[in-house]
């Protein structure tokens, strides 16, 4: 065996320089390039024999480049999303732990309905929320539906992995969301549906992994960061059945706005504005009315 470098002090080493470039997570991302070089899981780092001179400088190669802010999912060519693992890269969102949440609102309300739930996934990017209901709600139909032709890419290599790993297929529809003849054919059919729509205001400023990495209309909703929601309200409002929910995630500066136009809208009742564990409003949730 040739000449191997302890994996601690090339995380270590790695951890300072992430540190210094501004990474947050710096200790995780080191050792998260360091288990996809070493390919073993995380957890089982210390037991590895360390890095043989190739691999300790494609780990470098990678930490350097994390360095610059490319997102560390990019670089390990996945993302995490509740029991799934998404395949990302440049062109689509990589999917967050908050919006984990939403889907299982979601998840939760689609083992409530009787019979099989029509569950439909507005936005859906790679796939996140709509794969995740394929996998955990196997009897449920579930539709994603996003317009960018570089997330449709992700998205569709994503849903034939996940169909040939057993789950239920989920239909892609390539459309505009704000399309007020979006889905026609499923008016007021749908138990559930969910959106986690681009919100943030445009000019806010956002982490250079998001400004240079995640696609521009992935993330910015217009002047208000509400120009994608008010439609998809609109139109939720006529593809819920009578009892449907609908689920939008939105900015935590839009606590009151997302559930004042639902309420605004006149379509729906029960409407809640939904908190993440830090206590930060993510998502707002209302019941299509009678
Ligand atoms: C914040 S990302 C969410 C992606 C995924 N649902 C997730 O949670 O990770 C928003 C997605 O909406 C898509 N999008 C933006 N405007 C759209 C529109 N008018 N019609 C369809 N998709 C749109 C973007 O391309 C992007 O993939």
């Amino acid at each position: 065996m040739g000449e191997r470098t302890r994996t601690s002090s090339a995380v270590a080493a790695a951890t300072v320089t992430l540190s210094r470039a501004g990474v947050v997570s710096a200790r995780a991302d080191a050792e998260f390039l360091a288990a996809a070089v070493l390919a073993v899981p995380r957890g089982r780092l210390a037991l590895t024999d360390g890095f043989t001179g190739a691999a300790l400088a494609r780990f470098e190669e990678l930490v350097a480049r994390r360095a610059t802010r490319e997102p560390l999912q990019h670089l390990i060519g996945s993302a995490a999303f509740r029991y799934l693992e998404l395949a990302v890269g440049p062109g689509v969102f990589v999917p967050r732990p908050e919006t984990e949440l939403l889907a299982g609102w979601g998840i939760d309300e689609a083992r409530r309905v009787a019979g099989p739930a029509t569950v439909v996934d507005l936005c859906t990017g790679s796939g996140a929320i709509a794969l995740a209901v394929a996998n955990e709600v196997p009897s449920a139909r579930v539709v994603a539906v996003e317009s960018s032709p570089a997330a449709l890419a992700w998205l569709r290599r994503n849903a034939t992995e996940r169909a040939a790993a057993g789950d239920r297929a989920i239909e892609v529809v390539e459309a505009d969301v704000t399309d007020p003849e979006l889905l026609d054919g499923l008016t007021g059919r749908v138990d559930v549906l969910l959106c986690n729509p681009p919100y943030v205001p445009d000019g806010t400023p956002v982490p250079p992994e998001v400004a240079d990495h995640d696609p521009a209309q992935a993330v910015f909703g217009g002047p208000d960061g509400l120009v994608v929601i008010r439609p998809v309200i609109m139109r939720a409002a006529e593809l819920l059945r009578p009892g449907g929910v609908v689920g939008i995630e939105h900015d935590d500066t839009h606590a009151g706005a997302v559930p004042a136009l639902l309420a605004a809208s006149g379509h729906f009742g029960d409407i809640a504005s939904q908190r993440d564990l830090t206590d930060r409003p993510r998502f707002a949730t209302a019941r299509r009315n009678p």
